[in-house]
Formats: C-alpha cells, structure tokens, sequence
C-alpha cells in the first residue's frame, strides 16, 4: 500500500494547496492513505474545528499535531471526540485527545503514533523511546502498518528514534522544522525513514512567516506581531510503498513542488 505524508500544513496558504493540488497529485502517486501534520494550519498556529474539517475535505485521512497542539483554545471541544487527530503521546497521562489511534483504508488498519521531541522543544515531555516500546506493543495487536510522526527540532534526536524503531514501525517521519531533508531511505531492517518532511505552505517565507518580520525580530529582539508569508505556495511530502503482510517499507520518495 502506498501512504502519503504531508509536512507541516502552514495556515490558508498550505491548506488551499491541499484543496487545490492533492487531486491532481493522487493521480500520479496513487496513494492509499493521507496522514498531514497540521499544527500550524490555523493561521500558522494550532488548529480548530473549522480547519481540520477543510482539511479531512481535502483528502486527508488524519492529522497529527506538535509543538502547537494547544494554540488555539478551541481545541479542547473536539479532540476527544475526533478519532482522526493525533497529539504528541508523550504528553503527560491525562492531557486531552489521543497519541496513537488506528485507521482502517482498503482493508488494511494502519496505526498512526504521534511523538514529541525533548531536545530543544518540550522538556516537559515523557521520554518518546519509552512511550514508542508503549505504544508499538498495544498497536502491533491490531495492525502490521505503523507510522510514527516525530516532531522535534534536533536530527540526532530523530535518527536515534528511528534506529531505535527499525524493523517495529513502517516509518519514522520527521516534522516541526519545516525544511525538508534529502536523507530519506529505508534503514536495515525496512522501516522508512527522513529527518524532516517540510512544510506545505508559503514558499518565500522564513518557515512559512513573513521574512520581513522575522528579520525584524533577529535584529532587534523586540516583540513582532508575525504573519503568514504571501506570494508562491509550496508542498513537501514523500510517498512510502509498504508491505502490507510484513508492515516492511519498501521505497520512500520525497516530493517537493512550488507554484507561483
Ligand atoms: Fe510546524
Ligand atoms: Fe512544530
């Protein structure tokens, strides 16, 4: 089965490129199943109902989440009560929503386990090897397919976790720092893997913000009211071909286009 994996929604930009282009995209790539990080697809910060909705709308099978989750307030109405949203799972036990859930596509369950990093984004975290070991162990009851969206800001953190997951998920994939590496591959023992998928957003932007604010920001370290950038859009994503007896990833192909 073939699953794509779209990075980070930013705000209307991002999410009008997934209106607009994912049609036209699935009739080349042919995928089963569309997982998206949307932490910043309201307005650049978090999500509400509205968003998430445009987004299920525009072929979306489930959303993960990240350092974001909480931005908006309105979240807390409907995250329990959405089975196609995941948050971080090593967020501490009690916390609204959900860390992993299962989708089921053509027949085939696929579970789906959000993850924060610690290294420079969430101290508050739960250790994310230990709540993967968790997660893994009551997923792998259900379903062969397993894909893991790492949120977090350092890559040796994120090549560590997938090392430490070859061979017990499909793929490890990376998000949060909204610049798509070019490391994808298949590690030893057949699980997927890419430091950072990108960003589905402005494309002239720094991380999807207007650059002028940002720059503002560098040089003085004043407050700056921040934007979304305007101008051409883009979308990264990659498409994973998995084994769907052995749950083995087979080939992971990054996607990166931007449109004027
Ligand atoms: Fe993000
Ligand atoms: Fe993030």
């Amino acid at each position: 089965m073939k699953l794509l994996f779209i990075g980070d929604v930013f705000a209307k930009a991002g999410r009008l490129v997934l209106a607009n282009r994912l049609e036209k995209l699935k009739s080349i790539y042919r995928w089963d199943v569309c997982i998206a990080n949307a932490e910043n697809a309201a307005g650049g910060k978090g999500i509400n109902y509205n968003v998430a909705q445009e987004i299920f709308n525009s072929g979306v099978d489930t959303i993960t989440l990240g350092n974001h989750t909480w931005a908006r307030k309105e979240i807390f109405n409907f995250i329990d009560s959405c089975n196609k949203i995941v948050r971080p799972s090593n967020y501490s036990k009690g916390v609204p929503g959900k860390g992993r859930l299962i989708i089921e596509k053509n027949g085939v369950r696929i579970g789906i386990i959000n993850l924060i990093g610690r290294v420079y984004i969430d101290s508050f975290a739960d250790c994310p090897f230990q709540t993967a070991d968790r997660d893994i162990s009551i997923l792998r009851q259900q379903c062969q397919i397993i894909i893991v969206d790492f949120h977090a800001e350092a890559t040796s953190e994120k090549i560590a976790l997938a090392h430490y997951l070859d061979g017990r998920v499909s793929a490890v994939i990376g998000t949060h720092t909204h610049v798509q590496t070019s490391d994808e591959r298949i590690l030893e023992n057949r699980t997927a893997y890419i430091t950072d998928v990108g960003m589905t957003g402005p494309a002239d932007g720094v991380i999807g913000v207007n650059k002028t604010q940002i720059i503002q920001k560098f040089m003085t370290g004043l407050p700056v009211h921040f934007e979304p950038a305007k101008g051409r859009t883009c979308l990264n994503a990659v498409i994973i071909d998995i084994d769907e007896k052995t749950g083995h990833a087979r080939d992971i192909i990054r996607i990166s286009e931007t449109y004027n």
